[in-house]
């Protein structure tokens, strides 16, 4: 007998749990789809035990592109509709503080030429600006790498000596962690304007904002060992300031496991039920996320509170020892979790 189907007023039923689903490791392996992801949304559309469609979202540390551009390569990999409120990116989350910046001229990092900074531009930063932008503007500015046609084309000619760079926010990971690095220290050093003298007397009244969006140190494509991600790049960039300027700089995190994050995807994963439901959800089911990095999956979800289950097709290697964050559950992938889930909320 089940307990907990909510019944609501478009005729909707609710089950007692939905799911919060990574995906790079646990529904993809780069490119890649995981056989047992199919298995595991088709369960979720309605062939389970509940006899119900049970909701779920999706929670990654990736990203890069647009929720649209990425919900409709995802549809078609997965096999079932992916709608853009059910995909939270690293970066989604800076809707919700663009308004700091809207008028402001920033640096945006991460991703392929200037596909970043059009997605900084839907979610409303007017003057976003790239480090390929800066490179021609002056090629001196970094002396080892060449722009490409396909760069080159990407850019906006602006003349840096008279835009203050208010903020850096690295969306995506890098693609050029030397220019990268050497540019934000340029915008760190000279208060925002590149090429400017370094002023590094501590506690400026106005400090340049450092926001990542992603902690990963690694991460789970198609390679067989874990690829570096954003996580490293931040370490690397601190380690060069911290040599030149004596300390590391303040910055702000976000992305799984930060509480910011997962209070994020909590508002999304209601807001979603409440649109699948037809009105308000008073009670909010059980959330079950299923990951496959201990660092960013499981202790995000137990420091949310959700039960949290860790399947062994990521950067998880049994081999390696235990998880260095204890899950709820441990499955050998997501069709498993999905199973071991529903059966004990029955
Ligand atoms: O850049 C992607 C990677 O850092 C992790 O992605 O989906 O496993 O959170 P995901
Ligand atoms: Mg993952």
């Amino acid at each position: 007998q089940v307990r907990h189907i909510q019944y609501h007023a478009n005729g909707s039923k609710l089950p007692p749990l939905v799911f919060t689903f990574d995906i790079d490791g646990v529904l993809l392996r780069g490119p890649h789809t995981i056989p047992a992801a199919r298995r595991a949304l088709d369960m979720l559309n309605g062939a389970n035990p509940m006899g119900v469609k049970i909701p779920f979202i999706l929670l990654t540390n990736g990203g890069g592109t647009h929720e649209e551009a990425r919900r409709h390569k995802l549809s078609s990999q997965l096999g079932v509709e992916i709608h853009s409120n059910q995909i939270i990116q690293a970066h989604t989350i800076l809707k919700s503080v663009v308004h700091k910046y809207a008028e402001k001229p920033v640096l945006v990092l991460g991703g392929r030429n200037d596909v970043v900074r059009k997605v900084a531009e839907s979610y409303g930063f007017k003057h976003a600006y790239t480090t390929l932008d800066v490179l021609a503007w002056k090629p001196e500015a970094w002396p080892f790498h060449d722009l490409t046609p396909e760069e080159r084309a990407s850019t906006k000619a602006v003349d840096f000596s008279r835009i203050p760079i208010s903020a850096i926010f690295v969306f995506h990971d890098p693609r050029n962690w030397s220019l990268d690095i050497q540019i934000a220290l340029d915008v760190i050093r000279s208060r925002g304007i590149i090429g400017g003298p370094y002023i590094d007397t501590p506690e400026p009244e106005k400090p340049i904002e450092l926001v990542f969006c992603n902690p990963d140190l690694l991460w789970k494509s198609d390679f067989p060992q874990p690829r570096l991600g954003q996580g490293a790049f931040r370490l690397a960039f601190q380690a060069v300031h911290e040599a030149l300027v004596g300390a590391p700089y303040p910055y702000v995190q976000y992305g799984k496991p930060t509480t910011a994050t997962y209070k994020f995807a909590e508002k999304v994963l209601r807001d979603r039920l409440e649109e699948l439901a037809g009105g308000r959800v008073e009670e909010m089911p059980r959330v079950y996320m299923v990951g496959d990095n201990p660092e960013s999956d499981i202790a995000g979800a137990n420091g949310a509170g959700w039960p949290s289950i860790l399947v062994k097709t990521g950067v998880y290697e049994e081999a390696r020892g235990p998880p260095t964050h204890t899950p709820t559950y441990i499955a050998e992938d997501v069709e498993e979790a999905v199973r071991w889930a529903i059966d004990r909320e029955m």
